[in-house]
């Protein structure tokens, strides 16, 4: 007989999509952020197929003002289907039912105001209840084998308790990010028993950072309920998890695959280079497009 313990499922995963996106703007004057797209689809669909591929069941929006084309873009749309099929555009007709959403299975809240992503989270708290729960930040694309959430989902069901996804980053940019201050590290799971919110490069614990997947346990909502501000003013979700670390256990999973900060122009112009080149249709000739800018 196994004796290995079993963990409460992962089911719900929340998206904050209420961001500004003032990065790209004027692309994003009207358009959500999210809605930009990353190949062939919008950022806020890769997001949710991972999630989707991980198990996720229920798949909750933390929304805001302007941000109604997100839930759009997850509903039936029949008249177009019909075109399609008329048209006998059966391969298009598989990549639209790709991007519907199971009856019942989107929930929207809203974070009426920015104060941060901590916050954010907190606007989810009453449709999450009391069970573990992802968190995916779309801007964070991750190209992998296998998705990102379904290597964290494996973890967990390991190690119980709380995990993040987390890479080596720059020391120099240790302040564009949530730093883990380790353990212990066997070079895929690390063991974190601090978190500091967006430290300068002097005072980071290490370099180690989070990248936006989270596999958290409900009690952070106790810790979020406090709205405390932290870095930048704002309630930070990293101060949050902090409070759980030595109740709880806490884990980083260093994942396998590729990240793109599709929250900044750069990062976002090479992460559709890498995701066209290794399209099936359009890869080569992508390839040799390349070739003429070097
Ligand atoms: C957020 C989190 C930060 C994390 C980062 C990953 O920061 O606050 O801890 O490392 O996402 O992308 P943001 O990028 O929203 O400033």
């Amino acid at each position: 007989m196994s004796t290995a313990k079993t963990f409460k499922p992962v089911r719900k995963a929340v998206f904050p999509v209420a961001g500004l996106g003032t990065r790209f703007l004027p692309a994003t004057k009207v358009m959500p952020k999210e809605m930009l797209p990353l190949n062939d689809r919008p950022l806020i669909q890769h997001a949710y197929e991972e999630a989707r591929d991980a198990g996720i069941e229920e798949f909750l929006f933390v929304t805001g003002r302007q941000k109604e084309m997100l839930e759009e873009h997850f509903d039936y749309q029949p008249e177009l289907i019909e075109t399609l099929e008329r048209r006998g555009k059966t391969d298009m007709i598989e990549k639209i039912t790709n991007s519907e959403m199971p009856e019942g299975k989107l929930f929207l809240t809203r974070q009426p105001r920015p104060l941060g992503l901590g916050h954010a989270i907190w606007c989810a708290k009453k449709l999450i209840g009391d069970e573990p729960f992802a968190i995916m930040l779309p801007d964070d694309v991750i190209l992998a084998e296998k998705g990102c959430l379904s290597q964290m989902v494996e973890a967990y069901n390991e190690t119980g308790g709380n995990v993040v996804a987390v890479m080596d980053v720059p020391k120099k940019d240790t302040a564009k990010y949530g730093v883990l201050d380790i353990k212990s590290d066997d070079g895929k799971i690390v063991d974190i028993q601090g978190l500091v919110e967006k430290p300068l490069p002097e005072n980071a614990p290490s370099n180690t950072s989070i990248i936006g997947r989270y596999i958290l346990q409900p009690e952070v909502f106790d810790h979020l309920s406090a709205f405390e501000t932290g870095a930048g003013g704002e309630i930070q979700l990293t101060d949050a998890m902090a409070k759980l670390i030595g109740n709880q256990p806490f884990y980083g999973l260093r994942y396998e695959g590729q990240r793109y900060d599709c929250g900044s122009r750069l990062g976002f112009i090479e992460a559709n280079i890498a995701y066209a080149l290794q399209d099936d249709e359009i890869g080569q000739d992508v390839s040799n497009i390349l070739t003429k800018y070097k």
